[in-house]
C-alpha cells in the first residue's frame, strides 16, 4: 500500500521502501517533507518533533523500520537473526519519547507478529516481509479507527446535548490528520460534527509552548473550511464562562486503566475549568492509547522537554526572549484525573461511567463492543 505526498495535511507519506515525513516544525509557513531512510532517522524525527502526536509517532516509527529492512540489501541472516535485528531496533525507537503509549503498544504488537512469523519462515527475509506487512496494516487501520472515533463522538455529543441545534467545541493541542495517519481523533470528532452540519464553531487553544494549536490545528481547520477561532490558552476560562463552549474534546497520549489521562500540558486545567462550568469534558483516543498495565495516572512517565521551548520564540527554534538565567520547568504532558473526564470516545464506542463514577475500561476492552450510543 502507498500514501502520496499530494496533500499538505498528510504527515506520513509511505510507499514500500520509502518514507517521507512532513516537517511539522515548519508548519504552517513551509511544507517540507523529510526523507526517512531508517530507524535512526525516525528516532531523531520523533525526538525533534518533525512528527508528533501519539498515533503518528507510532506509525512513523513502525514504517521507518519497514523501510530500513526492505532496503537492507546485504542481509543474509537467519530468521532468528532477523527477529533480533527487528527487536533491537523497535526497543531503540520506543526510547524516543516516553509518554505516548501508542509507540510501545505498536512495538509489542510487531514483536508478536515477528515471533509468530519465525515459526514458519524459511529465512530472515521472510520475517522482514511479515514485519513490513504488519507495519503497513497499522497505517491503514489508524485512519479507519479515527473515522469511527469521529462518528461515535459526534453521535454521543449530539445525544447528550440535544437541546442545542448546533454545538461549539473547544479542543487542545493538535489531534488531527497531522497527529495521526489521517482524519484525527478529537479533531476527527470536530470534523464529523462539521460534516453532519451540527458544528457551530471549533475553538482551538494556542497550546504553548510548542504552539501545536495555533500552528497545526488552526491550519487544519482553515484548510477544511471549518468555522474556527483561535484562543490563548489562558482565555479558556473566560470563553467557558461566556457560555460559548458546549463541550471540550481532547486527545490522549496514554489512558490508565482507571481513566486517568495523560495529554498535552494544559489539558488538566481545561478539565478543571470545564467541571466548574458544568461542561462535558471528553477524551477521544484509539484503544492503542489505553494502557491497562497502569492502574492509575500516577504511574505515567511524563516527558520533560528542553527549557528552550519556553525561553526562545517558535517553541525553542527562534531567538531567546525570556530572561537569561531563569530556571524552567517544561513538562510536555499532564494527567487529568478520571473524575474530571465525562467519557472516552474510542473506535469501538464511548466509554462512560457506571453508577459509582468509575470507568470500567478493562471490561469495555474485553468485550470489544460499544457500551454507549452510536
Ligand atoms: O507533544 P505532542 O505534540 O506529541 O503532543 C500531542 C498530544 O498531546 C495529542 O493530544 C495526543 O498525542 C493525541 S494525538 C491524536
Amino acid at each position: 500500500m502507498a500514501t502520496e505526498a499530494n496533500n499538505s495535511l498528510q504527515s506520513i507519506c509511505y510507499k514500500r521502501g520509502s518514507l517521507q515525513l512532513l516537517d511539522q516544525r515548519k508548519l504552517p509557513l513551509e511544507t517540507i517533507y523529510l526523507n526517512i531512510q531508517d530507524s535512526t532517522d525516525a528516532w531523531h524525527a520523533i525526538k525533534d518533533m518533525v512528527v508528533r502526536g501519539a498515533p503518528a509517532i507510532a506509525i512513523a516509527a513502525a514504517l521507518s523500520l519497514a523501510v530500513e529492512v526492505f532496503n537492507l540489501e546485504n542481509f543474509d541472516g537467519t530468521s532468528d537473526d532477523a527477529v533480533s535485528y527487528l527487536t533491537m531496533k523497535l526497543e531503540y525507537l520506543v526510547s524516543s519519547r516516553p509518554t505516548a503509549v501508542n509507540l510501545s503498544d505498536a512495538a509489542t504488537k510487531l514483536k508478536e507478529v515477528i515471533s509468530k512469523a519465525v515459526a514458519t519462515a524459511s529465512d530472515g527475509r521472510s520475517v522482514f516481509q511479515a514485519y513490513i506487512q504488519a507495519a503497513e496494516i497499522m497505517l491503514e487501520d489508524d485512519v479507519a479507527s479515527n473515522k469511527a472515533i469521529g462518528s461515535y463522538g459526534a453521535g454521543f455529543l449530539h445525544s447528550q446535548l440535544n437541546n442545542f441545534k448546533k454545538l461549539s467545541v473547544l479542543t487542545h493541542c493538535n489531534t488531527g490528520s497531522l497527529a495521526t495517519a489521517g482524519y484525527g481523533t478529537a479533531l476527527g470528532v470536530i470534523r464529523a460534527l462539521h460534516t453532519e452540519g451540527v458544528l457551530e464553531r471549533a475553538y482551538c487553544t494556542e497550546t504553548r509552548p510548542f504552539n501545536q494549536g495555533s500552528r497545526l490545528t488552526a491550519f487544519e481547520l482553515v484548510h477544511d473550511n471549518i468555522p474556527a477561532t483561535l484562543i490563548a490558552d489562558s482565555a479558556a476560562a473566560a470563553l467557558m464562562k461566556d457560555g460559548r463552549v458546549n463541550a471540550v474534546v481532547v486527545g490522549a497520549d496514554r489512558v490508565a486503566a482507571n481513566g486517568d489521562t495523560a495529554n498535552k500540558i494544559g489539558t488538566y486545567s481545561l478539565a478543571i475549568i470545564a467541571k466548574h462550568h458544568n461542561i462535558p469534558f471528553l477524551v477521544a483516543a484509539p484503544l492503542t492509547s489505553i494502557d491497562l498495565s497502569l492502574s492509575s495516572g500516577k504511574e505515567i512517565v511524563i516527558e520533560e522537554r528542553s527549557p528552550k521551548e519556553l525561553l526562545n520564540t517558535r517553541g525553542g527554534l527562534g531567538e531567546q526572549v525570556a530572561a537569561k538565567g531563569v530556571s524552567v520547568w517544561n513538562p510536555a504532558f499532564d494527567v487529568t484525573p478520571a473524575a474530571l473526564v465525562s467519557g472516552i470516545i474510542t473506535e469501538k464506542g464511548v466509554i462512560t461511567k457506571k453508577g459509582n463514577d468509575d470507568f470500567d475500561i478493562k471490561d469495555f476492552v474485553k468485550k470489544g463492543a460499544k457500551q454507549c450510543c452510536s
